[in-house]
């Protein structure tokens, strides 16, 4: 998730654009770039880092010109450098871009085989010779662009910027957001509103394929086959910091409700519904060749990534019938693990840079094992050590307590356990399609779980005085019980526990009484009837009892004082990607009644890059 930003009229484009990439940081901050119209010609700059080292490089070579586009970065193909940072211009063509062009591989070397020379890995670069190669063929600029993004798959915004047409802009978009600001003799192009909001509230959606030219007197629309398309503007009436957080109050907030974008471009170009069937070539250590020499899967992890892993390494037996374990980074290096190069180690985090996780990582490495690693940050320390990486595609997550990080990761850990399953054998065919088929149906199914808002937000008003939470949990949902309560802890200070469900009467049950609210998760899967009977001993102890169930079981909900619904889901393998969402909204509301700071929660970091 990268930012762009575009500018057209009589101002200096550069200032507009340095202001508009600031107010996007928060989607990606590896790299960044300018590209202005100077005397008819294109010039550029790029840098390495935040937007701050932008600006100190215009300080030494100083840009100036209209119309502009700029980018701000979150890498996905090619590590962050200055070669990879966009703008990328190819002859008179030059690009920004946000999103992913899965099909670049095929494209590139269509491209090379006609003599065209790359001077990037990204997949963006494709779209500038492409672009140029139609204009060269005699196409008009809208042509080119129509016929460009009609050859590539995946997602994309992008802003053009055209020497044979010095005086206006291009974007398109499809699946990725992108927005066009109308003012008085200018007009503007962004991801997002925060960028041009004090420029202008007048806000111009783009849909999905549809292309536009813009010039300082207008905006001309056109849909997939070159219709002019009449549009109306929209008037925005947030405050640029809220616009940040696209009007949520918090990061946290915004975070849970962006999951199904999350789990829909985590999937992107990784399951085939036509085929039934997963595809990971992206990471070599996971041909069917390759996964045949695994003996042993060990998974290693810290604070949520660890709750991951213990979800994920039930799949991975389970469709594989590999053995694997899961370890805390903390704990691993210190009980001198018995490692072999036939044990594959996956190591799981959001940042890519806890210290704990890394060292592990390392040391896995020193034993001779391959690791492979889940990362939501492109090239991040974790990643550039693995010898694999499967990367999530969250975007950057701010809030410190992770939410749509860890969907992400589970759905990554499901899709590495559907491929282990399928090398092995573990899963026919038929088994594969039916949960491939299920697992595309969880970004809607997520959705619809955020509908329980209002209802959580009632149950944390009459909750959020308690000094002690209990949640249970047990199979696949005990990792979630364990995870429900750290989210709490996390942001609103209150002490929780996960448990085993069939744990609690060896001991914890002695804590329960009338003040303690326990949280049962209990979808209606193989080990229902059992969470049921220690929901009921809880009770027997005057335990208030908060169930997580599937919409419509009215018998949960008798037994219960709170029961907050999810949608049912036709594979009970998949239950944690949903009641985990409520939890999240539970321990939001909850923090958020009480006051605290819950994007940035006391004595923690987003990632923790200390031992
Ligand atoms: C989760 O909400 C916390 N921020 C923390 O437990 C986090 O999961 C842990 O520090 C691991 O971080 P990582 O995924 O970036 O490695």
């Amino acid at each position: 998730m990268c930012g762009i930003v575009g500018y057209v009229g009589p101002r200096d484009a550069i200032d507009v654009l340095l202001d508009g990439l600031t107010r996007l940081e928060y989607r990606g901050y590896d790299s960044a770039g300018l590209a202005a119209v100077q005397d008819g010609e294109v010039k550029i700059l790029r840098s390495v880092g935040k937007i701050i080292n932008l600006k100190d490089s215009l300080r030494e070579t100083p840009l100036v010109g209209t119309p502009g586009i700029g980018h701000t970065r979150w890498a996905t193909h090619g590590r962050p450098s200055e070669e990879n940072a966009h703008p990328h211009k190819v002859n008179g063509v030059t690009v920004v871009h946000n999103g992913i062009i899965e099909n670049y591989v095929e494209l590139r070397e269509e491209l090379v085989a006609q003599g065209q020379v790359f001077s990037s890995e990204t997949d963006t670069e494709i779209i500038a010779h492409l672009i140029e190669r139609r204009l060269a063929d005699g196409d008009d600029p809208m042509q080119a662009l129509r016929h460009t993004l009609s050859v590539v798959r995946g997602s994309y915004a992008v802003a053009v910027l055209l020497e044979q047409t010095p005086d206006r802009l291009y974007a398109a978009r499809l699946a990725s957001p992108l927005v066009l600001g109308r003012g008085d003799g200018e007009n503007f192009i962004a991801s997002d509103i925060p960028a041009i909001l004090s420029y202008t509230r007048s806000m111009l959606f783009l849909e999905d394929g549809e292309i536009a030219e813009l010039s300082a007197e207008g905006i001309r629309i056109e849909n997939a086959t070159g219709e002019t398309v009449q549009r109306q503007p929209k008037n925005i009436t947030w405050s640029a910091a809220m616009a940040e957080k696209e009007g949520y109050k918090h990061f946290m907030l915004k975070e849970i409700n962006e999951q199904p974008r999350a789990i829909t471009d985590t999937l992107r170009g990784r399951i085939s519904l036509e085929h039934g069937d997963v595809t990971l070539d992206e990471v070599p250590l996971l041909t069917p060749e390759a996964i045949a020499g695994i003996r042993r899967i060990l998974i290693i992890a810290c604070g949520t990534s660890y709750h991951a892993g213990l979800v994920g390494r039930l799949w991975i037996e389970k469709f594989s019938g590999i053995p694997a374990e899961v370890d805390l980074g903390s704990e691993f290096r210190y009980r001198d693990p018995l490692l072999s190069p036939d044990t594959l180690v996956v190591s799981i985090s959001q940042s890519g840079e806890t210290a704990d996780t890394l060292a592990a990582v390392k040391t896995a490495k020193e034993e001779g094992c391959k690791v492979l690693s889940i990362c939501n940050v492109v090239d991040s320390s974790i990643a550039r050590t693995s010898d694999g990486v499967l990367y999530t595609h969250a975007g950057p997550e701010i809030g410190v307590a992770s939410t749509k990080a860890f969907t992400t990761q589970l759905t990554a850990l499901y899709l590495l356990a559907l491929a282990m399953g399928k090398a092995t054998g573990g899963l026919s065919t038929q088994e594969l399609a039916i949960k491939v088929d299920a697992l595309a149906k969880v970004p809607g199914l997520v959705e619809h779980a955020l509908h329980s808002d209002a209802a959580i937000r009632d149950v944390a008003e009459r909750y959020y005085r308690a000094s002690d939470f209990l949640y249970l949990g047990r199979w696949l949902n005990y990792p979630i019980a364990l995870e429900g309560a750290l989210k709490l802890k996390e942001i609103s200070y209150i002490h929780a526990e996960g448990y085993p469900a069939g744990e609690m009467k060896h001991g914890p049950i002695a804590l329960i009484d009338e003040h303690m609210p326990v949280v049962v998760i209990a979808p209606r899967d193989k080990v229902y009837e059992k969470i049921v009977s220690n929901l009921q001993e809880a009770k027997a102890r005057h335990a208030v009892v908060i169930a997580v169930g599937e919409e419509g079981d009215n018998e949960l909900r008798e037994h219960a004082e709170e029961f907050i619904p999810m949608p049912a889901c036709s594979e009970e393998s998949l239950t944690p990607l949903l009641t985990v969402v409520p939890l999240q909204m539970l321990s939001y509301h909850i923090a958020d009644i009480k006051g605290t700071d819950v994007d940035q929660p006391r004595n923690l970091a987003k990632s923790v890059t200390v031992e």
